[in-house]
């Protein structure tokens, strides 16, 4: 097979066979197929698209490029989820716990990555001690008692994603539906697990800006996952403005515990259940997602998906007292009230320009070097459709030092404030099973 032949055909809109795609991805992989011709393919599918057959073998080929994880020591149904990314995400910290609180294993590998805040697992370190430095049967052996461990990521995943993906984003080649698709499912099915929900955002603080591309990722991520055997579902969510209202690690491990005990922020609260609901009928351990929510609930309102969270920090290494006492988590040095400059209703909050000002702030890495400060970071107190007089404070800033001109110029650009009554957001916008 020549590479010139397979850009000439998709070129020409025709779609290759399963081996022609593995040529491509495994040529490029191991430098057999040079960049510039890659570049080449890439616009053509841009251009051209794939057929979800072509899209599904993409997507195989980039998971058997490098190492898949072998769940199979837990015992049960292995649900993930995933997310395609917004600002103060904080439906991980909540979830993980609450479904295990119903026996579904949560078998979490977790990386540092780049962004507003640091990841799940600078968040979990806010809790003095945590560590995830344990060993794979240490690993195994806590998902099977506990139903819930996290494992510092290892090995070698999707190498094949790693090199397009940056190839991609010098090419302007990254927003093509086949290739995103792949590129989000590729690593979710190394990753090993079973079944998969995913939270697809919407908004002007995410990938995708409108609905229709919204329901078109999705839909091609959810035919590529049952196509490959792992049951796969998507969630539309709001991303519009950021959810929850605490954007920071520390911040973002107290609003998780009080959304645990029933008093968390009621966007967080209820996209936590849809998409909890989701997880727990998938593993099979409801008929429907409205008895999966009630069981859910009960978890919440009995205390055991706390008790839960507290047993798996525990488990690790964590002093589970700042969790009892929430004011022992790292704190920052000043608390800096936003007050608001007009009065009226507030009709947008850019999610971008909040991630940034939490950022700026030292909440997250802006290179792989950086390091983050786990208690600083902003809590919002009005949200779209809320109502607002001149003076009340919109945001309360938590930094370690004064100088925070530019923070609080981000945050009176990121906040519109209307004269007339203001609608709030929908959250979740459709729910995706085929
Ligand atoms: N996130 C990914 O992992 N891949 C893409 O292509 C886009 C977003
Ligand atoms: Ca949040």
């Amino acid at each position: 097979m020549r590479m010139v032949d397979m850009i000439e055909k998709k070129r020409d809109g025709h779609a290759l066979t399963n081996e022609e795609i593995s040529f491509v991805i495994n040529g490029y992989t191991d430098g057999s197929i040079p960049d510039y011709q890659m570049s080449a393919f890439q616009m053509a599918v841009y251009f051209q698209g794939m057929t979800l057959e072509e899209t599904a073998q993409f997507t195989m080929a980039m998971v058997e490029s490098g190492d898949q994880v072998d769940l199979s020591a837990i015992e049960g149904v292995k649900v993930d989820k995933h997310s395609t990314g917004g600002v103060g995400d904080t439906t991980t910290l909540v979830l993980a716990p609450l479904v295990a609180a119903l026996g579904i294993p949560v078998a979490k590998m977790s990386g540092r990555g780049l962004g507003h805040t640091g990841g799940t697992l600078d968040k979990l370190e806010s809790v003095p001690g945590f560590h995830i430095e344990i060993t794979d049967k240490e690993f195994f052996d806590l998902v099977n008692t506990n139903k819930i461990a996290v494992i510092g990521q290892s090995g070698n995943i999707t190498p094949a994603d790693k090199k397009i993906y940056s190839l991609r984003d010098v090419t302007a080649t990254v927003s093509s539906i086949p290739l995103i698709a792949s590129s989000i499912m590729s690593k979710k099915i190394a990753a090993g697990s079973d079944a998969i929900v995913l939270d697809v955002k919407v908004g002007t603080g995410a990938f995708m800006k409108d609905l229709d591309m919204a329901r078109e990722l999705a839909g091609e991520m959810v035919q590529i996952g049952n196509k490959i055997g792992r049951q796969t579902m998507a969630v539309i969510s709001d991303m519009n403005q950021p959810l929850g209202y605490a954007i920071g690690n520390a911040l973002e491990v107290k609003e998780a515990v009080e959304t645990l005990q029933g008093n968390g922020p009621e966007d967080l609260h209820e996209l936590c259940l849809t998409l909890g609901s989701h997880m727990v009928r998938l593993a099979g351990k409801a008929d429907s997602t409205e008895e999966a929510r009630k069981m859910l609930e009960e978890v919440i309102q009995n205390g055991k998906a706390l008790e839960v969270f507290k047993l798996f920090l525990q488990a690790q290494g964590g002093d589970t007292s700042v969790i009892d006492d929430l004011s022992k988590l790292p704190t920052a040095q000043y608390k800096i009230d936003v007050p608001a400059k007009e009065a009226g209703y507030v009709s947008a909050i850019t999610a971008d320009e909040i991630g940034t000002a939490a950022m700026l702030l030292g909440a997250g890495r802006a290179t792989k070097e950086s390091e983050i400060d786990l208690a600083v970071g902003l809590v919002l107190h009005k949200k779209i459709g809320d109502s607002v007089e001149v003076g009340e404070s919109l945001v309360t800033i938590h930094s370690n030092t004064e100088d925070i001109e530019s923070v609080k110029e981000k945050i009176y650009h990121a906040y519109g404030v209307s004269a007339s009554k203001v609608q709030p957001v929908k959250l979740v916008h459709d729910e995706i099973t085929r």
